[in-house]
């Protein structure tokens, strides 16, 4: 979904263009079943990915964040981006900008509140598309089941308990698809209502961006071994 846009003049009307398969492919048809996955791109999303184009950070960051030129961040991995909610820590970092006698994160002190908090959105939206594919293809290794008992107690059981809603995902899940099943959003269930998948969904975003190769490795050791 992400594409480079050329600088100079004629770039608003490229940005303008580049949002109309989105909006119109933002509409939800009726009765269609969501089969979970990644979300498609929002029509707020889009507006965070104009600032973030208009303003020029994928030069130095990356239309996917993976970037570094110039010695800036790698923001697919940052943790100061982690510790970001709803634009508290960019959009101060952004305003700022960060001084350097080589190379230099310029300031953008003129962002409105929105133009941030659309901003940081599209951000964390990219890191979780990034992180999800990164996770999905990392060299899968033998997790620490105790450590993934840990693990999930801290994160997962106010929603899920491995004798409850996950009992019975070992027999009926290989490890890849348990994986899947671990960092994908999940789609709707039959005897789970609307407003819970909603935040489920949010959750296992946010989780997205927190996981380490090995954290998805332990959970899913875990998992394996407490939910047959
Ligand atoms: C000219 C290159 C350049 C541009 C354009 C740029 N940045 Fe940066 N950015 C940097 C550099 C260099 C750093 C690291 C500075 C340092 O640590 O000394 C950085 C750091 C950051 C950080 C802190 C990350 C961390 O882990 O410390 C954030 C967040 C960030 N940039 C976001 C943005 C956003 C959003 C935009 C567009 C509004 C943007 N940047 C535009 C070069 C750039
Ligand atoms: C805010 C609530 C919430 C949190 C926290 C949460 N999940 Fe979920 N999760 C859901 C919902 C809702 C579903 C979809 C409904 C269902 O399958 O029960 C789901 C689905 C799943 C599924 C698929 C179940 C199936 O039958 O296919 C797995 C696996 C899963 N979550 C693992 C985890 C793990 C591991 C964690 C912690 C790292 C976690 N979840 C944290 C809400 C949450």
């Amino acid at each position: 979904m992400s594409r480079v846009l050329p600088a100079g003049p004629g770039l608003a009307l490229v940005a303008l263009l580049a949002l109309l398969p989105v909006v119109i492919g933002a509409q939800v048809v009726p009765g269609k079943p969501d089969a979970g996955g990644m979300p498609a791109p929002t029509v707020a999303l889009e507006r965070g990915r104009a600032v973030y184009v208009l303003n020029t950070c994928h030069f130095c960051h990356g239309v996917d964040l993976t970037k570094a030129t110039m010695g800036a961040a790698v923001l697919l991995h940052s943790p100061l981006v982690g510790a970001d909610e709803n634009g508290n820590v960019i959009g101060a970092v952004v305003r700022a900008g960060i001084p350097n006698l080589q190379t230099s994160m310029p300031a953008y002190p003129d962002l409105t509140n929105q133009e941030v908090e659309e901003l940081a959105a599209y951000i964390h939206y990219l890191r979780q598309l990034g992180r999800h594919k990164e996770l999905m293809g990392a060299s899968v290794a033998a997790g620490d089941a105790a450590a993934g008992r840990t693990y999930f107690a801290a994160n997962c059981a106010s929603c899920h308990a491995v004798t409850g809603n996950l009992k019975g995902l070992a027999t009926n899940y290989d490890a890849a698809t348990l994986r899947a099943r671990v960092l994908g959003p999940p789609p709707p269930a039959a005897s789970v209502d609307a407003g819970a998948i909603a935040a489920g969904r949010r959750q296992h975003l946010t989780l997205l961006e927190k996981y380490s190769d090995d954290d998805v490795n332990i959970l899913v050791a875990y998992l394996q071994e407490a939910t047959k």
